[in-house]
């Protein structure tokens, strides 16, 4: 009897102890992050943020998006891009001066001097053209930028593998293709990609061994509405040698304006399901909604949520819908989500067919001070 009152009195007041630093540690970390990638870019350009929460009071972009509740940055490093931009350099920079504001930091890497995507992996100019002096090459440079971080005072919490890499990347050699019917396919050809994933992978275990915090390393698929392509594509990996504890979250794109089957149901379902086959943190890594879609470019894309217009206010309820959904995975394994681009000034579209999906007004009647107001959905991360 005595046993079961101390049981009851210890349920009572843990019930009843309201949020303390120790259930704070309990709660996993929720990543709300947006990629800043091309920030550093525009701000050498002469491009400057002013917060219009703030009587228009000019602001570094992280500072306004902080305020909206972002608590982690995305970047991208490419190998040796014209000028430097997306370099080395460039992203311990900006790496530093994220870290230092209490941002943790998300690196995305292209694998290429350019972009990356399910449409495109060129590999470096620069890296051999046979596979096992690439894979070789691979794995140092992913050694030696990890480290170059941690020199640099720089603790990296999320590292992606590659981007996008749906169809493999470091082409051709890596290419890699789950379209094939019938499936299961003897033809995918996983078998250089895994190759090439692996020496990546052990770059990563190189850094560690030379002293660097293990990050947690993400692969990063788009489409992630698409279950089919995602049971496929991780399935061929792991028949191809590389053990489910290689990776330790997953992360997909999802976008409103590139299909109408990217659904919140499909996504959902995606999701329930891997977080169930696989048991592992999975995160919506790229994401944006438009919110001007005019015609500009014609046809208009439809989106996938038809009810949630192209709007400012759009932007915030689709991304409240996502966080939603990704919180409600189960086992607690959905990690975070991170919005695409939000201050390009001068690329809106973002790669799609809508004007502008970025979380700012461009203002371009000071042609040499360029001003982005901030719009109401720079607070979609707050906590509501
Ligand atoms: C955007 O501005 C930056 C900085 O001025 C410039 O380097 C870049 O070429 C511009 N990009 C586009 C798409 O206009
Ligand atoms: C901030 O700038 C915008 C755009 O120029 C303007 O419409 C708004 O009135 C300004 N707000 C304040 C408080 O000055
Ligand atoms: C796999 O590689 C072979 C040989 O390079 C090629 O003929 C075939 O088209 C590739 N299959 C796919 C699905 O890419
Ligand atoms: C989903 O992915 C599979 C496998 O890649 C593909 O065959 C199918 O066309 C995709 N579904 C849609 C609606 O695009
Ligand atoms: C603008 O962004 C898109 C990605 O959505 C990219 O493909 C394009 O190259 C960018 N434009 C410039 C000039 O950087
Ligand atoms: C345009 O921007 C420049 C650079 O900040 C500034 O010196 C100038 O006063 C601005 N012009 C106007 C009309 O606001």
């Amino acid at each position: 009897m005595y046993l079961w009152s101390f049981i009851l009195l210890v349920v009572a007041l843990v019930a009843a102890t309201p949020q303390s630093a120790g259930q704070d540690m309990l709660q996993p970390f929720f990543y709300k992050g947006h990629d800043l990638s091309s920030l550093k870019m525009l701000e050498e350009g002469g491009y400057v943020y002013k917060d219009t929460a703030r009587n228009n009071q000019t602001r570094a972009a992280e500072d306004i998006l902080g305020d909206g509740g972002m608590n982690s940055v995305r970047l991208r490093i490419w190998v040796n891009p014209v000028g430097g931009t997306y370099g080395l350099q460039y992203n311990l920079d900006l790496a530093k001066r994220f870290q230092d504001k209490g941002y943790k930091i998300y690196l995305d890497f292209h694998f290429s001097d350019s972009w990356a995507d399910p449409n495109k992996q060129p590999p470096p100019a620069a890296w051999p053209k046979t596979l096992g002096p690439l894979a070789l090459t691979l794995r140092q440079y992913v050694k030696d930028t990890l480290v170059s971080f941690h020199d640099a005072g720089i603790d990296l919490s999320l590292v992606a593998l590659g981007n996008e890499i749906r169809h493999g990347m470091l082409w051709p050699l890596g290419y890699a293709d789950v379209d094939v019917e019938p499936w299961p396919a003897t033809v995918a050809n996983f078998s250089n990609l895994a190759t090439l994933w692996k020496a990546a992978r052990a770059g990563v275990d190189d850094a560690i061994f030379m002293g660097v915090p293990k990050p947690a390393v993400l692969i990063h698929i788009d489409d992630g509405w698409n279950l089919t392509l995602q049971q496929r594509w991780f399935g061929a990996l792991t028949e191809n040698g590389i053990p489910t504890t290689a990776w330790d979250v997953f992360g997909f794109s999802f976008y409103p304006f590139y299909g109408t089957a990217a659904t919140f149901d499909n996504l959902r379902t995606t999701l329930h399901t891997l977080a169930k086959e696989y048991g592992k943190p999975l995160q919506v890594v790229e994401t944006d909604y438009p919110a001007i879609c005019n015609g500009e470019f014609e046809p208009i894309p439809p989106s996938s949520e038809p009810e949630i217009p192209y709007s400012i206010a759009g932007q915030t309820s689709w991304t409240d819908d996502v966080i939603s959904i990704v919180q409600q995975v189960p086992y607690g394994l959905g990690q975070g989500i991170h919005y695409w681009e939000p201050a390009w000034l001068n690329n809106t579209s973002l790669g799609s067919d809508c004007n502008d999906a970025i979380l700012f007004t461009a203002d371009y009647s000071n042609l040499t001070e360029p001003v982005g107001y901030s719009r109401s959905s720079v607070g979609m991360f707050r906590v509501k």
